[in-house]
């Protein structure tokens, strides 16, 4: 057992500036920020806006709430354990959707959209992140390491959330909710705090994706992202 006082870490500078990569590569790394309800569209115009920007030859990667749950930030028994924080059955470590898990599941994107951005990759993330004051924290994180956020507001109201319910969550939701039992799903009985001054501003239910996409990706050429 080591007797050295946690944590013994340092920061080790890598030898490429960020001029270089950026030169090189011939691509400015960015975060692309899409927050939104559950059933907003926001993983549906992401990964429209990667085959986009892939098909323009912008090296571009979703992370997406919904795959990253299944990995990185894993709960295995992720829609029936409501236990939060803690080890799984298996022992592994998994993120649930109380308070602390969502403010610790949008941390770690942040950390890691960070890094995609910091590489030179365009860091497409889609995840409710209902807390501002979380997203303000990736954002802030960014913006130390010098490095551009973009944040879209998916903002599909509640209505039409709930009319397209492609995971049938909002109607298990309304049901426990009915039935006395908290279903904490965002937008029920669980908060979404919508972004006070995001760079963009989409409501899925009134545009086409095609639509939604070319805002973006203007959005980005705006802001000198697509070179
Ligand atoms: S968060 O709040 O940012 O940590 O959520 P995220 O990682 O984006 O995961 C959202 C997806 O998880 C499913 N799901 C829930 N959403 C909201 N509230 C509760 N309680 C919940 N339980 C499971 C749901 O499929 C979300 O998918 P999307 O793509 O957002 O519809």
């Amino acid at each position: 057992m080591s007797e050295l006082p946690a944590p013994q870490v340092f920061h080790h500078p890598g030898t490429v500036s960020r001029a270089d990569r950026v030169a090189l590569l011939k691509q400015t790394g960015a975060t692309v920020w899409f927050t939104g309800l559950s059933g907003s569209g926001k993983s549906t115009l992401a990964t429209a806006v990667e085959h986009a920007l892939i098909h323009r030859g912008h090296a571009a990667y979703v992370l997406d709430g919904d795959n990253v749950r299944f990995g990185l930030n894993a709960s295995p028994k992720i829609l029936t354990d409501t236990r939060g924080y803690g080890p799984d059955a298996a022992g592994r470590f998994g993120l649930g959707f109380g308070a602390a898990d969502r403010e610790e599941n949008v941390r770690r994107i942040g950390e890691v959209a960070k890094l995609f951005a910091d590489a030179g990759l365009l860091a497409l993330t889609s995840f409710i992140s209902p807390y501002r004051k979380d997203r303000d924290a990736a954002r802030a994180a960014h913006q130390a390491a010098g490095l551009p956020f973009v944040e879209v507001y998916v903002s599909t109201p509640l209505e039409a959330c709930e009319r397209r319910d492609p995971k049938g969550l909002y109607r298990q939701a309304r049901a426990a909710v009915a039935a006395g039992k908290a279903a904490g799903f965002t937008g029920i009985d669980d908060p979404y705090e919508p972004p006070t001054s995001p760079e963009l501003t989409l409501d899925m239910s009134a545009r086409s994706v095609e639509d939604g996409v070319a805002a973006v990706l203007a959005e980005l050429a705006a802001r000198g992202l697509l070179g």
